[in-house]
């Protein structure tokens, strides 16, 4: 783990304390920007040192009132501990955290060998599950703050071609659900973020990736809910909403011969 801290002068800015777990995914690129400019305090915490050296730099110069980094592999669960315990140090009145980070494998892939599917149920899930529970505690206690995971679609129903990730995605919705219930009574907020997909790395290889919603469109709705604290649930584009309940509703015998 490597700890490098920054800060620009001081300025008014709101008062908002951001954690982001997985700062240099596409989608957490696009929000980190939008929060530079309205001068929010930063801890971002992803897996290469350089990336996160050159994110710092780039969202001191856009306006962030200060950024912190951590490097560090959040599928080592060993690792939380320390992770945590640096955020608690340096950054103790954080109000948000957005655990930001997760990876989507070939299925085939999955389905052929036991190691990447357990690699993959433990980044987009397992991981996920220790990390927020460690924030959980902490924001529980303090009886404030907001908890926000960016989950998927293809968490609400388990499709042919890429189950192995939307079971992943769909324990940590159902966790959230959870999680949520449980902070509610002492004044924490969980929101469980669905975007449909969206054009950043983890999709550029896939056909009609250029008709995917852009990472800026997305990085506002979340900001938007971050700030209100509000949906519970969050489907981003809003039209995911209506069309993942059409497709949960869908009858199993006709779903299960659709090839998709
Ligand atoms: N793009 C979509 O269509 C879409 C749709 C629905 C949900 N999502 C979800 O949105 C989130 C952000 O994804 P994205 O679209 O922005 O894709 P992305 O740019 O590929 O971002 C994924 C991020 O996860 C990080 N990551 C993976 N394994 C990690 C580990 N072990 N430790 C630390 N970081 C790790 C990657 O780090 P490195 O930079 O080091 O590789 C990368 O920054 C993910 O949870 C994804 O499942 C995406």
């Amino acid at each position: 783990m490597t700890i490098t801290m920054r800060s620009s002068t001081p300025h008014i800015a709101r008062m908002q304390k951001i954690v982001v777990l997985g700062a240099t995914s596409g989608i957490a690129l696009e929000i980190q920007r939008q929060l530079a400019r309205q001068g929010r305090e930063l801890l971002l915490v992803a897996r290469s040192p350089q990336r996160l050296s050159e994110l710092q730099s780039d969202l001191l110069a856009r306006g962030a009132q200060q950024v912190l980094t951590v490097a560090a592999d959040l599928a080592q669960v060993q690792h939380h501990a320390d992770i945590f315990g640096f955020v608690r140090q340096s950054f103790p009145d954080f109000d948000t955290v957005l655990l930001a980070y997760g990876a989507m494998e070939d299925q085939k892939t999955s389905e052929a060998s036991i190691d990447v599917l357990l690699d993959e149920l433990n980044v987009n899930f397992v991981s996920a599950a220790a990390l927020l529970t460690l924030f959980a505690a902490d924001l529980e206690q303090r009886r404030t703050g907001c908890l926000a995971a960016i989950t998927s679609v293809a968490g609400d129903r388990g499709r042919r071609s890429n189950y192995v990730y939307g079971s992943a995605k769909g324990a940590l919705s159902l966790f959230l659900q959870g999680l949520r219930s449980r902070l509610h009574p002492a004044g924490v907020t969980v929101i469980t973020i669905k975007p449909g997909p969206v054009q950043t790395p983890m999709t550029d290889h896939l056909a009609n990736s250029s008709r995917f919603a852009p990472p800026e469109r997305v990085a506002r709705d979340i900001i938007r809910a971050l700030n209100r604290r509000s949906p519970d649930v969050l489907y981003t584009p809003w039209f995911w909403r209506p069309v993942m309940s059409a497709v949960r509703h869908l009858p199993e015998t006709l779903f299960k011969r659709l090839a998709f």
